[in-house]
């Protein structure tokens, strides 16, 4: 395979084995910059392990994984800023505040309080969340979709080059979930942000990516699929695709929604 500057993530042939099991076996793909990619998989099929792997807490057995030019498991350091992660639960300190939350990011940055304060009011506000009464609140004074909304605040406001999502939107009931689906996909396409989304909703997949691919256990690409925006405006072919990626899942649609995380 052959990788370009343009590829910010590349994985080749990569293996990964926990003791005899392979979690992800003969793995390969690229992502470019500026798109949004979703791992869509069953659980078990590896998808966190190979997030694992991109986000460098874990190398591969053996093959290779590159992000932003580094070794992500070899260059841990370097790539702390360029990269953040979102996760299912939202990982908020619940002694801080929303905006205390949001600026905590930039405190480890080193920036200094009064611009720190000014720029999380800046990222809340990009995730629609405003008024003063609002920023002050704690994680337990929040629902479900302000928490996660905060915390991708937090996971945007250090200016990364590669956001990733893990299930950042399966907590969630289905209007929460889909308000906050459009408007992410919304904000990092105005950011011009690489997003790897993991996920085993097909409607998540469909709806935010540029790019789908289907993985199986242990962890190999099943089916590669192009998103336009006019593929996702349009329900016909959303429900074709849907139908496509349940098969290439090897589940039904139902079952595959219904699963966990
Ligand atoms: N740290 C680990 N030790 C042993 N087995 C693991 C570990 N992490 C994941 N696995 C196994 O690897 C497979 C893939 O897991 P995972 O990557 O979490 O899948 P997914 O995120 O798609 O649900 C599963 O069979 C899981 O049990
Ligand atoms: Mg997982």
């Amino acid at each position: 395979m052959t990788s370009t500057a343009d590829d910010i993530i590349v994985l080749e042939h990569v293996d990964k084995r926990f003791g005899a099991n392979y979690a992800v076996q003969d793995l390969s793909f690229t992502v470019k910059r500026g798109q949004i990619v979703a791992l869509l998989g069953r659980t078990g099929a590896g998808k966190s392990t190979a997030l694992h792997m991109i986000m460098g807490v874990m190398p591969p057995t053996s093959g290779r994984v590159v992000v932003d030019a580094l070794d992500p498991y070899r260059d841990f350091k370097k790539l702390r800023g360029r990269l953040a992660v979102s996760f299912q639960t939202d990982r908020l300190l619940p002694w801080r505040s929303a905006l205390d939350n949001v600026a905590l990011g930039l405190q480890i940055l080193g920036i200094g309080a009064t611009q720190r304060r000014q720029r999380a009011e800046e990222w809340l506000a990009n995730v629609k969340i405003t008024g003063a009464e609002n920023l002050r609140k704690y994680p337990h004074e929040l629902s479900g979709g302000m928490r996660q909304r905060t915390s991708l605040a937090r996971a945007l406001a250090v200016d990364p080059h590669l956001l990733l999502l893990d299930e950042s939107f399966s907590q969630l009931d289905h209007v929460t979930s889909q308000a906050l689906r459009t408007d992410v996909a919304e904000l990092v396409r105005r950011l011009a942000k690489t997003c790897v989304l993991i996920t085993h909703r097909i409607d998540d997949a469909l709806e935010m990516a540029d790019r789908v691919l289907v993985l199986t256990a242990p962890a190999r690409v099943a089916y590669d699929l192009t998103v336009t925006a006019a593929d996702r405006a349009d329900p016909e072919w959303i429900a074709r695709q849907s139908s496509a990626i349940a098969a290439a899942m090897g589940d039904h649609a139902d079952e595959t929604s219904a699963a966990a995380g």
